[in-house]
């Protein structure tokens, strides 16, 4: 991995960015605390010296010189930290621990800082100091100041020390900025990888999550989602182009086969008008097998989900109720509507619509009572609302229903149990009735209805 991308990433970026606003405030922190003890021992130094210069300035007014030469004198033998020189008019050194009169120029404020030489056991050594200077009357010279070698010292540790200390967190926040950019890289990486493979074609790939619930994760997790989408329509797509392929591929052969050896042979007006009108008949059966295929592919896609709007469900019961009524008599059945009123689902009319026609031409076409009895057999319709605000339809026959192990492959598509050999159809009806459930984000449920069968479609309420 080349340094040069490890300082693109935005993680190192901002790294460095709150190291920088972090040392930024450090610094000032620092450097507020430092001028604070600094100045603190700058001004305990100068009122100690101060102070003293007060008591000087005390006995020389109670005993004139002499008495101020003598406390010099006497003070000078265990000066601690501080500094005295007395000096007549000749220069000549009368009281004091300094041995010669510094040769700097006192500041504006009257203070003067000298560098003063004093004998230690090993040589000379040279020390700081800070000191008033006084010319007294008779050419005399007072000098009271403070050693403040210790106080430099002090102060240039503290120095030292925050550098340091500045030093090392701008270091260790450098290298904690490139290791947690090193991670995100190699995480990006890995998710560049796999995306790579999956634009290859690999479409079962999916991006690694790294399991710490962080907002790389979550974007694994929502491409990913995406990712199952898509399959899902690509699995979905390629099954249409497979159905169409085998299942209308075959009935079309035997149309036109059929056309060609009525060709071949000479044949009555009439006998051709019968070749046509089966043709015809053929043609239109294709044409359903297809629109239904169209529409379980539209249903399975969810691009209808924007168009859905509340329709009210007992109309679409009623409506296709009505449709076929007539049918249901002709095959000697009624049909029983109970339906609730004020319902409201989310839905796509046409689609439901239609797959109430499919139930209910199941149930006139696989429905029919296998033994004959007193009464006119029913087909029970109703659409209802449970209590937790779900809206079921149902159709009920009395035939010979399905047996549970089959339940869940009439679901699939051109799926026609051989009971129905003799009956028309496609199976398509009951794949589109369960393409359109998912749809809506409801189900299609088979039981028994000692006898026959019993279909509900259940679609969420469509007031959350
Ligand atoms: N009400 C029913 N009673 C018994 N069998 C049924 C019923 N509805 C559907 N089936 C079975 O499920 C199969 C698939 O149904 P469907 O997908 O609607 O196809 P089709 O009606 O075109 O045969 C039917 O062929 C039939 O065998
Ligand atoms: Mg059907």
């Amino acid at each position: 991995m080349l340094p040069i991308n490890l300082l693109k990433t935005s993680t190192f970026r901002l790294a460095v960015l709150y190291l920088g606003l972090f040392a930024a405030s450090a610094i000032m922190l620092l450097a507020y605390v430092y001028w604070n003890t600094a100045g603190f021992l700058v001004r305990q130094t100068d009122e100690a010296v101060q102070a003293e210069i007060t008591g000087l300035a005390e006995q020389y007014a109670q005993g004139g010189l002499p008495l101020l030469v003598h406390t010099v004198i006497q003070r000078s033998r265990d000066p601690g930290q501080s500094l005295y020189l007395v000096l007549d008019s000749a220069g000549q050194v009368l009281a004091g621990n300094l041995d010669v009169r510094p040769s700097v120029a006192p500041g504006a404020d009257g203070w003067m800082d000298f560098i003063y030489s004093r004998r230690a056991l090993e040589g000379v050594e040279l020390k700081a100091a800070r000191a008033r200077a006084f010319y007294l009357p008779e050419g005399f010279y007072l000098l009271v100041g403070r050693d403040v070698q210790e106080r430099r010292e002090i102060e240039s540790l503290i120095t030292s020390a925050l550098v340091w200390a500045i030093a090392l967190t701008l270091a260790l926040g450098l290298i904690g900025g490139l290791f947690m950019s090193r991670n995100m890289l190699a995480r990006v990486d890995e998710i560049n990888k796999s995306s790579q493979d999956i634009m290859e074609g690999d479409l079962s790939r999916r991006l690694p999550i790294a399991g710490t619930g962080d907002e790389l994760d979550q974007l694994g997790k929502n491409l990913n989602a995406m990712l199952d989408q898509i399959e899902a329509l690509m699995i979905g797509m390629r099954q249409v182009t497979d159905n169409v392929a085998h299942d209308l591929r075959s009935p079309l052969n035997r149309l036109r086969n059929r056309l060609e050896v009525t060709l071949l042979q000479e044949s009555s007006p009439e006998e051709y008008r019968q070749v046509l009108e089966r043709t015809i008949a053929e043609a239109d059966n294709l044409l359903t097998t297809f629109n239904a295929l169209l529409m379980i592919a539209r249903a399975e896609a969810g691009s209808l989900r924007e168009s859905m709007t509340n329709i009210d469900p007992a109309a679409i019961v009623r409506d296709a109720a009505e449709l076929y009524e007539p049918v249901a008599e002709e095959n000697g059945l009624g049909i029983h509507l109970n339906v609730q009123e004020g319902l409201q689902v989310r839905g796509n009319r046409e689609l439901l619509s239609q797959v109430l026609t499919n139930l209910i031409d199941n149930a006139i076409k696989h429905g029919k009572p296998e033994t004959a009895s007193g009464d006119i057999p029913t087909i029970d319709i109703s659409v209802l609302q449970e209590r937790n605000g779900r809206v079921c339809f149902t159709v009920a026959d009395h035939g010979s229903g399905i047996p549970k192990h089959e339940r869940a492959r009439v679901l699939e598509r051109f799926v026609r149990l051989e009971t129905s050999r003799n009956t028309p159809g496609s199976g398509l009806g009951l794949s589109l009735a369960s393409a359109v459930a998912r749809l809506h984000g409801g189900r299609i449920d088979f039981e028994d209805n000692q006898p026959g069968l019993k279909v509900t479609l259940t679609l969420p309420s469509a007031v959350r």
